[in-house]
């Protein structure tokens, strides 16, 4: 009898302890960021002045903006808590996995809902037309090909009156601007928030202008 009840006992305590398996996220599917995750976002905002970036943007809650080449998510972050809870951020890259961690690192912060992951290709932006009040190029334009081409592509995308955003190094800043003047866009703003990189606002050309 004193066997039987010391098993039973043991039983339910190895099922009690099973419901913590799965990493103790309440079946979210997100866990917590690590410390590492949590270091890396601090040093990345505090060399990159993300919320210069977002202002340069001008989104809001409810705007659809494209993060091309988002990589890991440094930045999304940032675009995701600007436009939710009804925005979207369409975090593009012509790397899939890099989009995997992501999606780990917003689904940690609660913001996955938020963010719709695409693979591009190189040579095109992905996006479809008239749809987006902001478009960023964050340390990705001296990627392209043929940024001309890129970029003119890329004008299509935009609602009337939504912006290109560049930011990048300093040493690119050259070719990002020669870019952009013969893909015909108009420079609104310009600004250096941090000595290591521009941030470089964009509108489409008036209508009828090349
Ligand atoms: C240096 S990381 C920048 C990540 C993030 N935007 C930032 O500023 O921290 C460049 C990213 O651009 C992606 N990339 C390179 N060429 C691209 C292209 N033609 N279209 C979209 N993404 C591209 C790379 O795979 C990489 O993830």
């Amino acid at each position: 009898m004193r066997t039987a009840l010391l098993c039973l006992l043991l039983l339910v305590a190895a099922c009690g302890s099973k419901k913590d398996d799965g990493g103790g996220n309440g079946g979210t599917g997100a866990s917590k960021p690590t410390d590492d995750t949590t270091r890396e976002q601090a040093r990345f905002d505090s060399d990159r002045k993300p919320e210069k970036v977002v202002e340069a943007l001008g989104i809001k809650p409810g705007s659809r903006v494209a993060d091309v080449g988002a990589g890991t998510g440094l930045l999304t972050v940032h675009l995701a808590r600007a436009v939710a809870p009804n925005g979207t951020v369409v975090a593009t890259d012509i790397d899939g996995a890099v989009l995997e961690l992501l999606q780990s690192r917003l689904a940690a912060v609660g913001l996955a809902e938020v963010v719709e992951r695409r693979v591009v290709g190189a040579e095109t932006p992905g996006l479809e037309a008239g749809a987006y009040d902001a478009i960023l190029l964050a340390e990705v334009d001296h990627y392209f090909t043929d940024g001309v081409a890129w970029l003119k592509a890329a004008t299509a995308a935009l609602k009337p009156g939504g912006r290109i955003v560049i930011s990048n190094r300093i040493h690119h800043r050259p070719k990002s601007m020669e870019a952009a003047k013969k893909a015909g866009l108009v420079r609104q703003d310009e600004s250096t928030p941090v000595p290591t990189h521009f941030i470089a606002v964009f509108v489409a050309p008036p209508e009828g202008g090349k």
